[in-house]
């Protein structure tokens, strides 16, 4: 599809989460071969260290520099973004990538920050990078990806925090969602106010050999030859291919809400394609209220 051609970013500096394995690690392949310059922030060094040499046995010349984030922990975010504005060089290329969901474990993790972990990591991390990293993006007038999932259709929003119930795919599909109105309203706001980004939602639709991706594997029941897990796996992509609508929602120019999604069986793979955004995410308010209930923990969380 040509968006990951070489030349295609050339002299853009881009910044994705999540590329020390899995899909991130495709979107950041593919445009370091497009050559643009990737920064690659992660939890673990010697995780990214080994995602540049992959990337490079594909791309030898690749312009890749690995960063410290820890998303669950807004003192690490923040010390990235300062990081990066006193260097100054604006980010053109933005992708939302990085996400858990702890399947098998039934157990509640709250983060330094006292939000549950996957809302902070898959959602009000990822609010707060984009906060501090805002003067750059817009001197970029950076092309921005917001990586969502099948599970934001279905995500609710009554109990964020999941403290009245919790398991992993309760939190982590209310995750998705949240960031799914968060990004709409990103896209909102800046059109309104003349940000100048070029924000584009998308997902993956399913990479049953990521990391994220055990719980698809190893169903409780029935294992990794269970009918689930067999299913995901006939219908499910490569992370080259579950790259693919990132990279698009990065290439075109941006509405608010476009959507880019596996065109094929059910979202789960396939050619990627725009569709209109999913139900679940196309309420104007429930977006703006997300953008104040981010603000205020970030308010409260930046700060602290
Ligand atoms: N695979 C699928 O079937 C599927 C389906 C729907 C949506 N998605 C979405 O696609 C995205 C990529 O997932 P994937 O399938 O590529 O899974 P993955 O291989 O597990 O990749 C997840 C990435 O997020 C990073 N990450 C996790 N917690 C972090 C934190 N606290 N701070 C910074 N980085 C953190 C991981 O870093 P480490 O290397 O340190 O773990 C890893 O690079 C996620 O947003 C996921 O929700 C995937």
């Amino acid at each position: 599809m040509g968006t990951g051609m070489t030349g295609r970013w050339s002299g853009r500096r881009a910044l994705v989460t999540g590329a020390s394995s899995g899909v991130g690690l495709e979107i950041a392949r593919a445009l370091a071969a497009g050559s643009a310059h990737v920064i690659l922030p992660v939890r673990d060094r010697s995780r990214g260290d080994a995602a540049m040499r992959s990337i490079r046995e594909s791309v030898p010349d690749a312009s890749l520099e690995v960063r410290d984030l820890d998303l669950a922990d807004f003192a690490s975010v923040a010390a990235l973004g300062k990081r990066l504005r006193a260097e100054g060089a604006p980010i053109e290329l933005y992708v939302m990538n990085a996400g858990i969901i702890l399947l098998g474990d039934g157990e509640r993790h709250v983060t330094v920050d006292g939000h549950e972990l996957h809302l902070q990591t898959n959602f009000l991390g990822h609010a707060a990078l984009t906060r501090e990293l805002m003067p750059l993006l817009c001197a970029g007038r950076a092309r921005v990806a917001v990586q969502l999932s099948l599970a934001a259709a279905r995500g609710r929003l009554d109990d964020l925090e999941c403290k009245r119930r919790y398991s992993a795919w309760r939190a982590y599909a209310g995750s998705k969602r949240a960031l799914g109105l968060w990004g709409a309203e990103l896209a909102r706001r800046s059109a309104a106010e003349g940000w100048g980004l070029n924000v584009n939602l998308c997902h993956p639709g399913v990479a049953p050999d990521t990391g994220i991706a055990v719980g698809v594997r190893r169903r409780p029941k029935g294992g990794e030859t269970g009918g689930r897990a067999q299913l995901a796996r006939r219908l499910g992509s490569t992370p080259a291919q579950a790259a693919e609508p990132a990279l698009m929602a990065l290439a075109s120019d941006a509405g608010i809400g476009k959507f880019y999604v596996p065109g094929g069986t059910f979202g789960m793979s396939g050619a990627p394609r725009e569709r209109a955004l999913f139900r679940a995410l196309r309420d104007a308010d429930a977006a703006r209220r997300m953008w104040e209930f981010a603000e205020m923990a970030l308010t409260r969380g930046l700060a602290g």
